[in-house]
């Protein structure tokens, strides 16, 4: 029997993980508690938001990788002219067009798609990888970031959220926890070397969300408490933040711009 590639597995588990109602999970999160995933949304977008100021602007031309359940796509396509999300997943892209259905968007185009496999048919403004490149091997993103290149605008910025290890070195998830999640949690020098190879230069990075310690007991309080704590972490993002410790990988956003010439 042949083995199944990094990609195959990706595209399996993300499928998997679109149907996986019987353990309620949130689609494209992989958390199973519905409040506290639209918690880690609403802190993780606001983050970004006040992050990238007018760098997103209302005449560009946007393309989403990794759209999964199209929950960026339906709070990034408002603010662009034109948005192209694609996803591996055939279901996550089934779920994402609901989404964009019940949202009302007209100016958003789905394809099923793997990143290193897309074919453009414009050039873009602004990309937005959406923790993909995770379940993708090293070769897979030589692939996709070289086709990538030639359709991008020259001061195109591209920005990536990706899960990166704390280690000294990659880890694939199902070394350091028991589940079938396929991902290669890489350090952020990988990411920073592959990228500049490709012609992208890492100009910021910052960490999209940390679970608040205190949310562990949150599961134990009567509901009106737990309203008045979510608003108060809501608020303490920030902070939390800047104080986290992270263990062996942590969430982080990482903005490139177009270098000129990449480096030999
Ligand atoms: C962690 S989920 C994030 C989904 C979405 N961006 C979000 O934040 O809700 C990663 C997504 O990347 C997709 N993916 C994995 N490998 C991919 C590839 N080679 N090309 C395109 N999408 C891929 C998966 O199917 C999955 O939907």
């Amino acid at each position: 029997m042949t083995e199944e590639t990094q990609e195959d597995q990706s595209r399996h588990f993300w499928n998997a993980a679109a149907d996986d109602t019987s353990r309620g999970l949130v689609p494209g999160m992989l958390e199973e508690d519905a409040e506290f995933a639209a918690f880690r949304d609403r802190s993780e977008k606001s983050t970004l938001l006040r992050r990238l100021g007018d760098r997103l602007r209302p005449n560009m031309s946007l393309l989403e990788i990794g759209c999964g359940s199209g929950r960026w796509t339906v709070d990034l396509a408002p603010r662009v002219r034109r948005l192209v999300a694609t996803d591996i997943a055939p279901r996550m892209i089934d779920l994402a067009r609901e989404r964009v259905r019940a949202a009302g968007l007209d100016n958003v185009e789905l394809q099923v798609a793997p990143f290193e496999e897309t074919r453009y048919d414009r050039r873009f403004d602004f990309v937005y990888l959406g923790c993909c490149l995770q379940y993708m091997s090293d070769e897979a993103i030589a692939v996709a970031l070289e086709r990538l290149a030639a359709n991008t605008t020259p001061d195109c910025p591209l920005l990536s959220r990706d899960t990166v290890s704390t280690l000294d070195r990659r880890f694939h998830r199902s070394e350091r926890y028991a589940n079938d999640d396929p991902a290669i949690y890489r350090t952020a020098d990988e990411y920073a070397a592959v990228m500049a190879r490709h012609g992208w230069q890492a100009i910021d990075s910052w960490p999209t969300w940390v679970k608040p310690w205190a949310w562990k007991i949150v599961g134990h309080m009567p509901r009106v408490v737990r309203g008045a704590w979510l608003r108060l972490a809501l608020w303490l993002t920030p902070l939390a933040l800047r104080l986290s410790r992270p263990g062996d990988k942590q969430h982080r956003f990482f903005l490139y711009e177009r270098r000129e010439t990449p480096p030999t």
